[in-house]
């Protein structure tokens, strides 16, 4: 006899959206469409057990317990997600190892090993500052997954920076543009704070808008279905809804399952605007001569 389902505590209708409050490793087998394995893309940005004050959930604890936890919501996720479907996983370094391995070892196959760069870890004098966090891309089955090269398009270096004219020629990434590189930063991907206008009170570990924007256009459709088993501060529904992607999303604290709701019925800030799609060079364009900028249509 399959569990009776969870009643969920926030609803929104077309796209569908729905949030549950509690233990996403206990409500995900009992979500109907998780217990068979019919989510598109799931994204997961976990408590890191960083001591972080998460409303209610406790953020400390034991390595083992922690890691014991860790393969649980795996677990969970691997049954809800479609064998087309893809899975992110946002974790830093302490923990980044054991998931890649707990997942190929449940079958699953890494497509990129991507890295999100910030600016603004906290000074230290012992190490090298902290200054990324992994983005794990992993699917289930590698020959049938969605990718949309071009949604998430950017300006290539070689076009901005170098004027190279055979950028504008190649089939791949036309008229010099490219899907982007593994390591993203950028002008609106620094951690979400001070008065940032994404900022939502009360949530230290917000993600920026546009990481959620590129994950959701280059691996899902609009109508797929997104789980978000740790839903925070609600970046990841509030990027899908307006991306017109059905939701699912657990979230143990019910203060923040509310406040995510709020923000995804507000809509996004940046979402549309086209920050996915600006340059990322860090040099200044090279020095050519007038001439050649203007056959290439670009500005010195
Ligand atoms: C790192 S934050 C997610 C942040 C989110 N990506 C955002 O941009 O706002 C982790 C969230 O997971 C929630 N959480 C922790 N353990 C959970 C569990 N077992 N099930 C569901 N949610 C959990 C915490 O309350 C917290 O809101």
């Amino acid at each position: 006899m399959s569990p009776q389902p969870p009643k969920p505590k926030h609803v929104l209708v077309d796209p569908e959206l729905r949030i549950y409050v509690g233990d996403c490793r206990k409500l995900l087998p009992r979500i109907p469409e998780c217990a068979a394995g019919e989510v598109d893309l799931i994204f997961a940005d976990p408590p890191f057990n960083w001591q972080v004050k998460y409303d209610e959930w406790h953020d400390g604890l034991p390595r083992e317990e922690y890691l014991r936890f860790t393969e649980e919501w795996l677990d969970a996720c691997i049954e809800a997600l479609a064998p087309t479907g893809s899975m992110w996983v946002n974790i830093p370094d302490d923990t980044a190892a054991e998931i890649v391995v707990h997942l190929k070892k449940r079958g699953l196959t890494m497509i990129n090993w991507c890295v999100w760069h910030f600016r603004f870890g906290q000074n230290r004098m012992g190490s090298f500052i902290m200054s990324k966090v992994h983005a794990l891309y992993f699917v289930k089955d590698p020959d049938a997954r969605t990718w949309n090269a071009d949604a998430i398009l950017e300006p290539s270096d070689r076009a901005t920076t170098y004027f190279d004219p055979r950028t504008h020629n190649k089939a791949e990434g036309p008229n010099g543009m490219r899907v982007p590189m593994d390591v993203w930063y950028g002008k609106y991907w620094g951690r979400i704070q001070g008065n940032n206008k994404e900022r939502r009170a009360k949530h230290e570990n917000q993600l920026p808008e546009v990481y959620l924007e590129r994950v959701i256009r280059a691996c899902s459709n609009e109508g797929d279905l997104l789980l978000d088993p740790f839903t925070g501060s609600g970046t990841t529904p509030v990027v899908a809804h307006a991306l017109k992607r059905r939701f699912l999303g657990t979230e143990y604290s019910a203060a923040n399952a509310k406040s995510a709701f709020e923000r995804t019925e507000a809509g996004p800030i940046r979402v549309g605007q086209g920050v996915i799609n600006q340059s990322t060079a860090i040099f200044p364009p090279r020095g050519v001569g007038a001439k050649t900028r203007a056959r290439l249509g670009q500005q010195g």
